[in-house]
């Protein structure tokens, strides 16, 4: 964004883009489609659609790209978490502490197997895990805890560090998180088991499910791998009841694919936040919201970038990008110790604040790679323009006509 004579902020040159899309897998895909194309071909002629060669390759490559002694492929991330507490033989009687702010699936498989979610907060400013009430929460019957390296940031490993000395296992869900780096250290590797997924939206997609696990012995990699095939070995004699969680090979392939491209895809995530940052706080909206922060020591892989919108103005703003056709999505409404599915937990309105906050006023805005900078400059003049900083910088976005009657959602709220 450049200046004109009278100081005012003008568009880039490029014209205002007709909507934004949250994501655009497609046009991601662009330039490496004849790669997939060929990729997939070869496994359809190959035959061998389960466990074939590139799920190995995928394996060998991710854990090396993790630091991380071993990778398990399996069907979903979901799945992933679910091994993980399997391999630890969590079960009825244990509690295994999770944060209330974070995608369903990482309380579920504690569910699932008939052992207590725990819910903790987070810390508001990076929405990951609070250390401290963690630490606090552990009892004789904690068995795991699970920080959750959300929206692509890991959570502050070493305050959870304490945990291994009385007796709790660490497992990460990096799910979101692929790449992120704590003290210049992979998520993944920061712990005995990381659990990953390709869910289309995560940094490293695929083009359905599947999932993935990083260990750090031998002895829990051959124990997921035991688990993901029905706990069978040889073929058809069970050595105990697994689950059936395979990852297929087409689902590989394309992976593969994409792994060459990730550092860079991640580079210009990271630079997409950057140009946000840049041009909320051009436009004075960095006093308005809350902006996201890279901590300390780590390295944030964008797979989200979300706003705080306080005031309770996060639902009328986003409808308000929505009529511009600008996509964003709300990560997640309702914090899981107010899911119904958890009542008999017995957790309570305001037992987790800063989680109910969270979840009351975050929202993500497109981030994806190949996002343009046109398009973050009309997200960011929309949500001036709803706020009503845009006409003082000379926004290129023309004011809707129904603004100049009478309701700028700027008049329901001061401005900073
Ligand atoms: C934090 C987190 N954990 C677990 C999962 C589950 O992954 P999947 O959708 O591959 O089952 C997701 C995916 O959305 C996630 O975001």
């Amino acid at each position: 964004m450049g200046m004109d004579s009278s100081g005012a902020r003008t568009a880039p040159a490029a014209s205002a883009p007709a909507g934004v899309p949250l994501l655009d897998v497609a046009r991601h895909h662009g330039p490496i489609l004849p790669d997939l194309e060929a990729a997939l071909i070869r496994v359809l002629r190959s035959g061998r659609y389960v466990f074939g060669p590139e799920c190995e390759e995928l394996e060998r490559r991710l854990a090396e790209y993790c630091g991380a002694p071993h990778a398990v492929a399996c069907a979903s991330g979901s799945d992933a978490l679910l091994l993980a507490l399997m391999a630890l033989d969590v079960g009825p009687g244990d509690e295994v502490i999770v944060p209330s702010y974070t995608f369903f699936a990482t309380a579920s498989a504690v569910w699932r197997l008939g052992a207590k979610p725990v819910f903790v907060d987070i810390e508001p400013e990076h929405y990951t895990l609070d250390p401290v009430k963690t630490l606090a929460l552990v009892g004789p019957k904690t068995k795991a805890v699970i920080p959750v390296h959300l929206y692509g940031q890991c959570a502050d490993m070493q305050a959870l560090a304490p945990l291994a000395a009385r007796g709790v296992t660490v497992i990460e869900d990096a799910a979101q998180s692929i790449g992120a780096e704590f003290q210049g250290r992979r998520c993944g590797a920061l712990g005995p088991m990381g659990c990953f997924s390709f869910y289309p939206t995560k940094n490293l997609g695929g083009l359905g499910d599947g999932g993935l696990l990083t260990a750090a012995t031998s002895e829990l990699a051959e124990r997921l791998r035991l688990l993901r095939g029905h706990g069978m070995h040889p073929r058809y004699y069970h050595r105990e009841v697994g689950i059936n969680s395979r990852l297929d090979t087409l689902q590989a392939a394309a992976l593969c694919v994409k792994l060459d491209h990730l550092e860079h895809w991640t580079a210009q995530r990271a630079q997409n936040a950057q140009h946000y940052t840049e041009l909320f706080t051009e436009f004075g909206l960095d006093r308005v919201l809350g902006l996201p922060r890279q901590a300390a020591g780590r390295r944030h892989v964008w797979n989200q970038y979300i706003v705080r919108v306080p005031e309770g103005k996060r639902d009328t703003l986003r409808q308000y990008l929505a009529d511009a056709k600008i996509g964003t999505e709300i990560y997640y409404p309702v914090p899981l110790h107010r899911q119904d599915c958890f009542r008999s937990l017995g957790y309570k309105t305001g037992d987790l604040p800063e989680s109910e906050r969270a979840a009351a006023e975050t929202l993500a805005l497109p981030i994806f790679p190949g996002l343009t900078q046109a398009e973050q400059h009309a997200v960011v003049t929309r949500i001036a323009d709803f706020y009503g900083l845009a006409q003082r910088f000379g926004s290129s976005v023309p004011r809707p006509k129904f603004l100049d009657r009478t309701t700028s959602p700027a008049a329901h709220g001061k401005l900073a």
